[in-house]
């Protein structure tokens, strides 16, 4: 506890500098930096080396503080009552007068915006003066890091501070809905199409086109380890690492698993962990079985289409 607080005031220290730093997010880990700054921000995209273009999202503590920079609508106000704090993000309009650096937003008039649940972070966005753009916390296009040792893989000492919050408990990004017209998924996490579909008695549907248009990051190449993945296998290959869904009498230094009983929840949590696990083992391949596509599985099988494409 006293802990926490001391490394709430070295976080916030480091972010009134200007500096960017790790936080714990019930996601993934996310590389944040004062929104307003112009300085602050570009030191996100230089870190991590990811393009100008690709906009990022913005972890607000409360709606109060959202209210100055976006435009809130009636379905964001159903979605955010049962969803927020929580891994769903909320693509809005910007005011005119609001205060987002430039950098966020690459010239668009909307904004992604999210409200993180992890406690340490919320702590941290109640005592700052301004919201915090947080992109995942690793080198563009490759794994997102689920854990403070995970961050320190990715960035070793360029980065100043973590923040550390213990393993992030969804363990896949957020759930993206644009609410600026008429609802539209952007990318499937942590929060399932069917509870979003429940609450605005709707039914949304992922649509990779529609994706592909509106979140320029969302590229084919993505959440990649770095070695080959293959998808929907029965067995593995000799030289192969072995990611299986569900625990069974199998046995080898290849064999992983990602859920003791085909839990998709479970899974989608180890998923990241393993496949970093397996990377750094110096596996040269990764073989997987199919997932089901229902619920959490719709995310996971996303994630390692786009990891396959390496
Ligand atoms: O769970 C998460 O969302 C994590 C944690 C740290 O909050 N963050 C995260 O950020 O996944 P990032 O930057 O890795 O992914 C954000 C995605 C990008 O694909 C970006 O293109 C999209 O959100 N995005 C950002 N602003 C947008 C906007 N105004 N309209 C549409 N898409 C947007
Ligand atoms: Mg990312």
């Amino acid at each position: 506890m006293k802990n926490n607080h001391s490394n709430i005031k070295k976080a916030k220290f480091f972010l009134n500098k200007k500096e960017c730093i790790a936080i714990p997010t019930e996601t993934v880990y996310g590389l944040a930096a004062n929104a307003y700054s112009d300085k602050a921000t570009s030191r996100i995209f230089k870190l991590k080396k990811r393009p100008k273009k690709n906009p990022l999202i913005v972890h607000y503590h409360n709606l109060k503080k959202l209210k100055k920079d976006c435009i809130l609508n009636d379905n964001f106000f159903k979605l955010f009552k049962k969803f927020s704090p929580g891994p769903l993000t909320y693509v809005l309009k910007l005011k005119i007068n609001n205060k987002i650096s430039k950098n966020v937003t690459n010239k668009k008039k909307t904004l992604a915006v999210r409200f993180p649940e992890n406690s340490l972070t919320r702590k941290l966005l109640k005592e700052i003066e301004y919201p915090l753009a947080a992109p995942s916390a690793n080198i563009s296009t490759k794994i997102s890091p689920v854990c403070a040792e995970d961050v320190k893989d990715e960035f070793g000492k360029k980065i100043k501070f973590i923040l550390n919050g213990g393993r992030s408990k969804i363990g896949l990004e957020s759930t993206i809905v644009s609410l600026v017209n008429k609802p539209q998924i952007l990318r499937l996490g942590g929060t399932t199409i069917s509870s979003i579909n429940k609450i605005l008695k709707s039914n949304l549907k992922f649509n990779k086109k529609i994706k592909k248009i509106m979140v320029p990051g969302q590229g084919k190449v993505h959440y990649s380890p770095g070695i080959p993945i293959r998808l929907n296998a029965n067995k593995p290959k000799p030289d192969e690492a072995f990611i299986l869904i569900k625990k069974r009498k199998l046995s080898g230094k290849n064999i992983y698993y990602l859920s003791k009983t085909k839990n998709l929840k479970e899974a989608a949590k180890n998923l990241y962990k393993i496949i970093r696990m397996v990377k750094n083992k110096k596996f040269k391949k990764i073989a997987i079985e199919k997932i089901p596509n229902l619920g959490f599985g719709q995310a996971i099988n996303d994630r390692l289409s786009r990891a396959s494409k390496y």
